[in-house]
């Protein structure tokens, strides 16, 4: 999604993973963030980035966010304003796309044709937001918003979702590539004797290396096995 909403602003899309805490604005120049919804919140991830980036802004700029969720994005982009705002960073508008659920402890991806309806239904839903990007549209326009004084009650959700010891892997199918661990955004997973471990306490719950595992070998809290595995086509490609 970001990809797409950068190419058609004429621009790039970066994953934080690989841009600088320096960010600088020219004239004019628009800013976004795309980001996932994890517990109706601004995933951990995507908080500390904003935290610890500098951002110089020079006059004319336009800064937005892009929720993806599947269910309730909540306050995502309630949470990025407010980030932004704490770095002086005036967000002005903020909006929400419907994708697959991959919270798939709960939410069931195992059949391609719904999970590639929910992806094609999304793309009207990225024009229309570019063209609010295009004419600058101010507010808050996302979808499926929460009532901010909830956030404690989420906070404590993802707090206790986020402990590895609910992780699994089945040996049998596990082949030892080692992708869980190298792309694990926080470096929660060692390889031991070729297979996953979870050596910290809690991680970013981004559910990365469950669903790229390539032979679907990590599971969550026993509740996963039925319910697929989901990436963008796009992605999933490139792997
Ligand atoms: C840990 C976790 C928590 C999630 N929590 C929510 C949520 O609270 N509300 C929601 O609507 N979707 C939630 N989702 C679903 C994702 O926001 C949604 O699938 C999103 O499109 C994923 O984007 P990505 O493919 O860029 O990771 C959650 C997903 C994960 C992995
Ligand atoms: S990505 Fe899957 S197959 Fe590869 S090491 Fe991790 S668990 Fe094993
Ligand atoms: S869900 Fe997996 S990939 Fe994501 S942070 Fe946790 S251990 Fe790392």
């Amino acid at each position: 999604m970001a990809e797409r909403i950068a190419a058609a602003l004429g621009d790039i899309a970066r994953s934080i993973e690989q841009v600088s805490h320096e960010v600088a604005l020219k004239e004019g120049e628009v800013l976004g963030i795309v980001s996932p919804a994890n517990w109706n919140e601004l995933p951990v991830l995507v908080r500390e980035f904003i935290q610890k980036t500098t951002f110089t802004l020079s006059g004319n700029n336009y800064v937005f966010t892009v929720a993806t969720f599947g269910m309730i994005q909540g306050f995502v982009c309630e949470d990025a304003r407010r980030e932004f705002k704490k770095k002086g960073v005036t967000m002005d508008a903020g909006f929400s796309v419907l994708m697959p659920d991959n919270w798939t402890p709960i939410f069931d991806l195992s059949d391609p044709v719904k999970v590639q309806r929910t992806v094609d239904a999304a793309e009207p839903q990225i024009d229309d937001i570019i063209k609010m990007i295009n004419r600058r549209v101010k507010g808050n326009r996302s979808h499926r918003r929460m009532p901010y004084f909830l956030r404690a009650i989420t906070d404590r959700l993802l707090h206790y979702e986020r402990q590895t010891r609910f992780f699994s892997v089945d040996e049998s199918l596990c082949v030892g590539c080692g992708a869980c661990a190298r792309k694990c955004p926080v470096a929660a997973i060692e390889m031991q004797d070729k297979h996953p471990v979870w050596t910290k306490e809690r991680c970013a719950i981004c559910l990365g290396c469950l669903h790229r595992c390539p032979k679907f070998a990590i599971q969550y809290d026993g509740k996963t096995q039925n319910h697929g595995q989901y990436q963008h086509s796009k992605y999933w490609k490139r792997q």
